[in-house]
């Protein structure tokens, strides 16, 4: 274990804005362990160690307490000086449309998973008075979102969590940032059943540069990162928008049917 290199634990790093993460974090020497809920996290791995770093891969449920014990169990005491707590599932549909057990997983992967995740390795950060944290949100938490409506309160939970632990950790020598991503090209659509939706087939952003700005923000120690223009004049408008009015836009992106031909 080369004692002199840093070392990041990213989730949800076989695709997407975590695999780009990963990479962010393996251009910067840090070596890494990643994990995800799917065989594909160890051809993540093989292609993330080509960048000359120590990548260790775990294949876990991070929607269980046990898989996230697995995936810390995994680090085998190292200290971890940069958590990226990205993994997370989106779900479209009504929510009276939608089957229970995948509501259920939505809520597991993206708050209960993250936030058990967040307390075991925030507690070794706050022994040692060092690390980062980072938080993938979304700008989806600032919206109540009809036909989406458990994922985007999960996100407001996360985007609000990540600024609460923010201050509480003030003066330490951790700092948490969220990175708050608008519609960005990954897998994530289409796993939520969303492609028959205007946000699903719309363009979107590219999650090399989405990632690329949410590292930069965490190594800076910054509170927040929303990317792109379009989504901070999206989240700044929301802020003194009406939820009501929110909630009637945010049903022509993602309603069933709205799809772009
Ligand atoms: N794409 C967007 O428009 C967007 C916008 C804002 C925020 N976000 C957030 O960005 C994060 C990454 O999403 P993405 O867009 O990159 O989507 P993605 O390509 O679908 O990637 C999701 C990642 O999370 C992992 N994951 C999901 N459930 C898991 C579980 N129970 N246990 C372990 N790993 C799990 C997936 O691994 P497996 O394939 O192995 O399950 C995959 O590696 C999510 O938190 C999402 O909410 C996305």
């Amino acid at each position: 274990m080369p004692a002199n290199r840093y070392f990041a634990m990213v989730t949800g790093a076989s695709t997407g804005i975590g695999l780009e993460l990963a990479r962010c974090c393996a251009r910067a020497g840090f070596d890494l362990l990643i994990a995800a809920d799917e065989p594909a996290i160890e051809a993540a791995a093989d292609e993330l160690r080509k960048l000359g770093v120590t990548v260790d891969s775990v294949h876990a449920d991070l929607a269980t307490l046990e898989g996230v014990d697995q995936l810390c169990a995994a680090s085998r005491g190292r200290p971890v000086d940069a958590l990226l707590a990205n993994a997370g599932v989106g779900l479209g549909r009504a929510f009276l449309d939608q089957e229970f057990n995948r509501i259920r997983r939505v809520v597991d992967t993206n708050i209960t998973g993250t936030l058990y995740l967040i307390h075991r390795i925030g507690s070794g950060m706050r022994q040692r008075n060092s690390g980062r944290i980072l938080i993938t949100g979304s700008i989806a938490g600032f919206m109540p979102g009809s036909f989406q409506a458990v994922y985007n309160g999960t996100k407001a939970f996360l985007d609000s969590f990540s600024f609460a632990i923010r201050e509480e950790l003030r003066g330490s020598g951790i700092t948490v940032t969220c990175l708050m991503p608008g519609a960005t090209e990954t897998e994530f659509f289409r796993r939520a059943d969303m492609m028959d939706t205007y946000v699903g087939t719309a363009k979107k952003d590219d999650a090399a540069e989405v990632a690329r700005a949410g590292f930069e923000a965490m190594i800076s120690g910054e509170g927040d990162v929303v990317t792109g223009l379009k989504n901070k004049i999206q989240s700044a408008v929301a802020n003194v928008t009406p939820a009501a009015v929110l909630a009637r836009q945010h049903r022509r992106m993602a309603e069933p049917g709205t799809a772009r031909s």
